[in-house]
């Protein structure tokens, strides 16, 4: 297995909707494979099938107790094939995002605080939790990817999208 090229904003692949999966096969395990690589070499929180060039609904996710990150829960690792995300109530939070595709750059977007998602594993099993706060945030980063959406897309006021060491000192970084 091996680390990927990630792709970058502008890419069109990054834009287009993914297609399901339908084949729970070897094929999609080397897949996840090389996504887990490329996230863990890159330090990322989560990874979507699509940002290493293949448009397929498969994401990654994962945060493990972080020094850098005392404010947040960990998220144990997920590996989700063709989620479906439903929000649960009106409330929203925002945070400061980044992502692997949009590198050293930050926005602040507002994500439900609450929701509840299901989908299945590599190997077909079912999966269905109710999260919150950066759980929930992390989930809708990914699956907005699977939409061709990148976080940029979601900030309201492009004043609060930049590079992050001109960010500093205004902002919270979250895991990317
Ligand atoms: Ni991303």
């Amino acid at each position: 297995m091996s680390v990927r090229p990630v792709l970058k904003m502008g890419q069109p692949l990054l834009q287009r909707v993914a297609a399901p999966v339908t084949r729970f096969d070897a094929e999609l395990l080397a897949l996840i494979a090389d996504m887990d690589d490329t996230m863990r070499a890159l330090d990322g929180a989560g990874i979507a099938a699509p940002q290493i060039g293949v448009s397929v609904r498969v994401v990654i996710f994962e945060l493990k107790d972080n020094p850098r990150y005392p404010q947040l829960a960990p998220v144990p690792y997920t590996v989700l094939v063709n989620p479906l995300v439903t929000p649960l109530g009106a409330e929203q939070d925002e945070g400061w995002e980044g992502c692997l595709s949009v590198p050293g750059m930050r926005g602040l977007v507002p994500r439900h605080r609450h929701l509840r998602y299901q989908g299945v594993d590599q190997y077909g099993a079912p999966i269905e939790r109710t999260v919150e706060g950066f759980h929930a945030r992390v989930v809708q980063h990914e699956v907005d990817h699977l939409d061709g959406i990148l976080f940029p897309q979601r900030v309201r006021d492009l004043r609060d999208f930049g590079f992050e060491d001109a960010l500093l000192g205004r902002m919270t970084p979250m895991p990317d």
